[in-house]
């Protein structure tokens, strides 16, 4: 946490916001935000998926009158990009997720809350004032908890469930393993602590996430269940963690809304594909039936570019919110979303493409 305010007018992009971020965070918490998987080969594909596209951009379009607006779930934003879920923002700082709230209402974008937050959901959904917040889902094993979890967000005024359902055991994230991961002193899983599984177990030697998840979470999740869980909300039900096509449409078969197009950040599955180069087929797939969304190594303007091109209605950024949150709070990811965003106009004036939906596939250049 930052001793000092932080001179924004300092950190252009993103990248100089991480490495801040990586100078002022406990190492507990930096190496649990910044890990991927095993080699993190993913985690760095993700990036360079973006690297390898190319724009075919247009020239001599009238850019004078430009919106990044746009409506995703039926929520009118004043941008596509969104806030990912990501467990324990009061790692980053002292009011964490209301931090991220606050900064999603001031941005007027969506905030999409964790399970796994340091802040209960209904003091989320407050500090969020008018911006909608998706609940991020983990399905425990005890489905009572679960629904209880499902039913709390709901009646605290959520407006999406996202179910993940790309991590079925925690991928093997090697630095947390080392640091045996837990939370420090005084936080908790607070919305699970009425259900008596706030806490992570404090074994050293591996990573207490790690065996949270292997103790408490379902690893027999099947799309049977998401039947059962579009049964228990009236909220628009995504489902988050798909690479593939046919998984997309199977997630349709079974009620869900939305897509979230994610290989989690590179965090799961090491060597999985890039979440971009997978984007084409998921969007193919279902793009005209329901939302989808990205992400994965969003870090400047031209990726939301892309990501919008081959067939995303929105995107959503996980670590660079955690970045904002360590370098100054609110005010942190307010200006991390605001580099983006207005990196993304700019992007969106110099390829002729004033307004979201000029945004269309034949901007990528193929071979
Ligand atoms: C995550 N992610 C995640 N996803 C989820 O469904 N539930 C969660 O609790 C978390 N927690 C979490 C913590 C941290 C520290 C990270 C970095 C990521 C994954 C997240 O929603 C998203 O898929 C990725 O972060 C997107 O990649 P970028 O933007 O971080 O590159
Ligand atoms: C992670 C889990 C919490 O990626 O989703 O750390």
């Amino acid at each position: 946490m930052t001793a000092q305010p932080t001179d924004f007018s300092q950190l252009l992009n993103l990248f100089e916001m991480e490495s801040l971020a990586r100078q002022t965070l406990a190492p507990m918490a930096r190496d649990y935000y910044i890990s991927g998987a095993h080699d993190e080969l993913t985690l760095r594909d993700n990036r360079q998926a973006f690297e390898r596209l190319k724009l075919r951009y247009r020239v001599m379009v009238d850019v004078s009158q430009r919106s990044t607006a746009t409506t995703v779930l039926d929520h009118q934003l004043s941008s596509p990009i969104m806030v990912a879920p990501t467990a324990f923002h009061r790692m980053a700082s002292e009011n964490g997720e209301l931090d991220t709230a606050r900064a999603a209402q001031s941005l007027g974008t969506v905030m999409t809350l964790s399970t796994l937050s340091n802040t209960p959901v209904e003091a989320v959904v407050e500090a969020a004032g008018q911006a909608p917040v998706w609940f991020q889902l983990y399905v425990y094993k005890d489905r009572g908890a679960t629904q209880a979890l499902v039913e709390r967000a709901e009646a605290a005024g959520a407006k999406a469930v996202g179910v993940t359902g790309d991590a079925p055991l925690l991928g093997r994230r090697e630095r947390d393993v080392r640091n045996g991961f837990r939370l420090p002193a005084g936080l908790e899983i607070s919305n699970m602590t009425a259900s008596g599984m706030g806490a992570l177990p404090q074994e050293s030697g591996e990573s207490g996430l790690a065996a949270y998840f292997a103790s408490l979470l379902d690893p027999a999740l099947t799309w049977k269940d998401l039947d059962w869980l579009a049964s228990i909300t009236k909220l628009p039900v995504l489902v988050k963690g798909i690479v593939r096509a046919d998984d997309a449409a199977r997630a349709v078969r079974h009620g869900a809304s939305g897509i979230v197009v994610s290989n989690h950040g590179g965090r799961q599955l090491d060597t999985s594909v890039a979440t971009i180069d997978a984007l084409p087929e998921v969007a193919d797939a279902v793009r005209a039936d329901v939302t989808v969304l990205l992400d994965g190594g969003i870090r400047r303007g031209t990726d939301v570019l892309k990501a919008l091109a081959l067939g995303a209605h929105g995107v959503l950024v996980g670590r660079p919110v955690l970045w904002g949150l360590a370098t100054g709070g609110q005010a942190g990811v307010e200006h991390a979303l605001g580099i983006l965003n207005q990196e993304l106009d700019l992007a969106m004036a110099l390829a002729g493409t004033p307004t979201i939906t000029d945004i269309t596939r034949d901007l990528i250049f193929r071979h």
